[in-house]
């Protein structure tokens, strides 16, 4: 049997039903988080439940638990469904309320959703690397806000499947955003780029352990705007997120980047990176250079 989390309660997975009038169904009014846990432990979870609430902030609704409440309630709920390896989701929306555009009053509590699932590293991929296209990006300006509304997203990432690509790299205009569900960087000359955070984006957590692997080992990294040409020119290219990792990208739109293998500093990338996995998380039992 397994269990999910309906606002604060640990409960059976098959009884956690929404209203229909939750707002998170009718107008995508809320936002989440996705967590990975190695070893039955969360990955960057304090990282992970900062970026909930500043999302939270920045929509409006106050997080109806302390983050040790709610950590906690993660860690049960992980216990409950014994999870090792997999994910867990999580969401909160602005909660039940009859239908209409503006806020509802005060005393409508937010809803909370989460559940884990199981899923395995991609370590094929992780070692031979993914194909990709390159797509405008249509989405609204608050990137940064981590929102139930990814219409835009899914629509990028419905074209890349429809073509048998992993992922679907965006762009506006000349300027490379980010993936449908991932932060893009390429390495040039020894030097590593990614789109600086700010409302294009969205500040991934696996970009910023990235970011701090980088420079506790002097890798040169700039967080600036690149453009499709760059982009195209680049020696490596690999996306980020919580469940692709460090992922290298050997093709783009057709065309291989590079000799079409990953690259050295992409494969350095994902040591460390698996390093870090172990310092928080305990020993992995396959590691990509197995
Ligand atoms: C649009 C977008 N950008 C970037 C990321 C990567 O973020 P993280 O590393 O926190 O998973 C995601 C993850 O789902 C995403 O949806």
């Amino acid at each position: 049997m397994k269990f999910a989390i309906l606002n604060g309660k640990i409960i059976e997975r098959s009884e956690a039903k929404v209203d229909i009038e939750d707002r998170g169904y009718q107008f995508g009014d809320g936002v989440y988080e996705v967590i990975r846990v190695y070893n039955g432990k969360m990955f960057t979870v304090t990282e992970h439940l900062n970026r909930f609430v500043k999302s939270l902030d920045s929509i409006g609704i106050t997080l109806p638990y302390t983050m040790d409440h709610l950590t906690k309630l993660l860690e049960d709920l992980i216990a409950k469904n014994n999870l090792q390896l997999g994910t867990i989701y999580m969401q909160i929306t602005r909660g039940v309320t009859p239908r209409n555009h503006a806020f509802p009053s005060e005393n409508v509590s937010p809803s909370l959703v989460a559940y884990t699932k199981e899923a395995a590293r991609p370590l094929e991929n992780l070692k031979i690397g993914v194909k990709t296209i390159v797509t405008e990006d249509i989405r609204w300006l608050r990137c940064d806000i981590k929102s139930l509304n990814l219409l835009g997203n899914l629509l990028a990432k419905q074209k890349a499947a429809e073509v048998g690509c992993f992922e679907a790299i965006q762009h506006r205009g000349q300027d490379v955003t980010e993936g449908s569900s991932s932060n893009i960087f390429i390495v040039k000359n020894g030097m590593i780029i990614t789109h600086q955070s700010d409302n294009l984006i969205l500040k991934g957590i696996t970009k910023d352990v990235i970011l701090q692997v980088c420079e506790r080992n002097s890798i040169p990294v700039e967080e600036r705007t690149f453009t499709l040409d760059e982009f195209m020119d680049a020696d490596e290219v690999f996306l980020s997120s919580t469940t692709a990792e460090v992922m290298p990208i050997i093709e783009v739109d057709g065309k291989k980047v590079g000799d079409g293998l990953p690259g050295p500093v992409t494969k350095r990338l994902q040591e460390w990176f698996e390093q870090e996995i172990e310092k928080q998380c305990g020993a992995l039992q396959d590691k990509i250079l197995n």
